[in-house]
């Protein structure tokens, strides 16, 4: 297994481009399905998820051809509407083919997804919205099987926003009969830009970023080509590792108008953050203290859980104590234990995290838990002004970020991969 080695204490200086949106190309992956022909997406991320989802797509009797930025994906009428357990294991978002398989195919079984490591993570939205628009849900032997010759519109009400279940029953509902409305969605920006791939696909979806979306099905959907967003995970976490490390960072394609909670908390901490054409500037000097803040996760346009640990290192670097409360995932916390072995002061009280700033860490071998968790042990490493850092599991980080350690270096810290050490 791949470690990746940081030596701390380097100022960031430079430039780097952000990488396409992973959780945007994910479920416009799977909307390939609702269609014949070929589709192309352009500005994929070279990413473990984009080859997990394009395995399952071949599996499900796709042609794919993944070539980062450039994916095509092409099919027919025929397909084997069986996601097995071996790929969904691997991915949760594994789940986002069921909408599309029932909605074009009269059916599916789908390996039910478990939880992980943050979270136990149900999909009963998912299939509460499936059974609105008319399909038979069963569930036997780990997995989903759904049925309905013709899905038909109807009224969702979704019990919270949920991301992934927004996705999945827009793509359901635009190969159903009639309208469809979906109350209470999840306003993410990758919601939205589903939306505008269903439209080029030829539905008719009004509303996709906001919690009330209508969809007006059709009969047969067309290919698309379509140029994926910027990435405003990965985006704030190099703003975060540029605050944390000090510096002077421009971010290319950065899409800052999806960022303005972690904005206005990096602003508030103390750190610069402005625009500057296409380009976001972030720039702190390393010898002003930060001031500690407050975080809460809330759904968008909220604070992202997908954030919460990288700036949980940044409020390590704070004067004071500074209060993080994760609302979205129950098991979010997992990145304290190894923090606190790199020297890091935090208390944790059931959802709710307590971190002492300013106490200096130092680089240790770290255990990655999962995705961002392991983004905020490489920032704790860049921070670490004594020792290395050596961030183990590292698969974790390669499944959402492209290339952090080469970005990183070309911003001058002292980041690398070593390849094979045992995990
Ligand atoms: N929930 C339910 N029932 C459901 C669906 C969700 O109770 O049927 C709950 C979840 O347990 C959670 C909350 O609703 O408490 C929100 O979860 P959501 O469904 O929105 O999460 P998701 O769709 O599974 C996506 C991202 C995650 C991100 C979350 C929250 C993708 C592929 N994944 O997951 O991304 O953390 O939204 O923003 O879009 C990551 O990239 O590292 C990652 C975990």
């Amino acid at each position: 297994m791949d470690v990746i080695r940081i030596r701390g204490g380097k100022q960031l200086q430079g430039k780097i481009r952000v990488s396409g949106a992973k959780n945007a190309a994910l479920p416009i992956l799977c909307a390939t399905l609702l269609s014949d022909g070929e589709s192309i997406l352009r500005n994929v991320p070279a990413l473990k998820d984009i080859e997990t989802t394009g395995e399952l797509l071949r599996v499900l009797g796709r042609n794919v051809m993944v070539d980062p930025p450039l994916v095509r994906v092409a099919g027919g009428p025929e397909a084997n509407p069986e996601a097995p357990y071996e790929l969904v294991k691997q991915m949760r978002a594994s789940v986002l083919v069921l909408g599309p398989l029932v909605a074009r195919y009269g059916r599916a079984k789908v390996s039910l997804p478990g939880g992980c490591q943050i979270g136990s993570r149900p999909v009963d939205q998912h299939l509460k919205g499936l059974e609105a628009l008319g399909a038979t849900i069963r569930l036997s032997n780990g997995y989903i099987h759904a049925e309905c010759k013709r899905l038909r519109g109807a009224e969702v009400v979704f019990d919270m926003p949920t991301v992934t279940g927004t996705e999945n029953i827009m793509m359901a509902a635009a190969l159903a009969k009639g309208r469809t409305t979906l109350v209470n969605c999840a306003r993410e920006p990758e919601v939205e830009e589903l939306g505008r791939v269903l439209n080029k696909m030829g539905a008719r979806v009004d509303g996709a970023g906001t919690d009330v979306i209508h969809i007006e099905g059709r009969d047969e959907l067309d290919p698309f080509d379509h140029a994926i967003i910027s990435d405003r995970i990965e985006t704030g976490t190099y703003m975060v590792a540029a605050a944390a490390a000090g510096g002077d960072v421009l971010l290319e394609n950065a899409p800052l108008e999806d960022l303005e909670a972690v904005v206005s908390k990096l602003r508030a901490t103390g750190v610069e953050v402005g625009r500057e054409g296409d380009c976001v500037r972030i720039r702190r000097d390393p010898d002003r203290p930060l001031r500690p803040v407050d975080v809460m996760t809330a759904p968008h346009p909220g604070f992202p859980t997908d954030m919460q640990a990288q700036f949980m290192v940044l409020m390590c670097l704070a004067r004071g104590t500074s209060r993080i409360v994760e609302t979205i995932f129950e098991n979010r916390f997992m990145h304290v234990p190894e923090l606190r072995r790199m020297g890091a002061e935090i208390d944790t009280d059931g959802h709710t995290a307590h971190v002492h700033g300013g106490r200096p860490l130092s680089g240790a071998k770290v255990m990655a838990t999962d995705l961002r968790a392991s983004a905020s042990l490489v920032i704790a490493g860049l921070l670490a002004t004594e020792g290395e850092t050596e961030v183990l599991r590292v698969y974790h980080l390669d499944r959402g970020y492209e290339y952090m350690e080469r970005k990183l270096a070309q911003l001058g810290a002292d980041t690398v991969r070593i390849k094979g050490q045992p995990g």
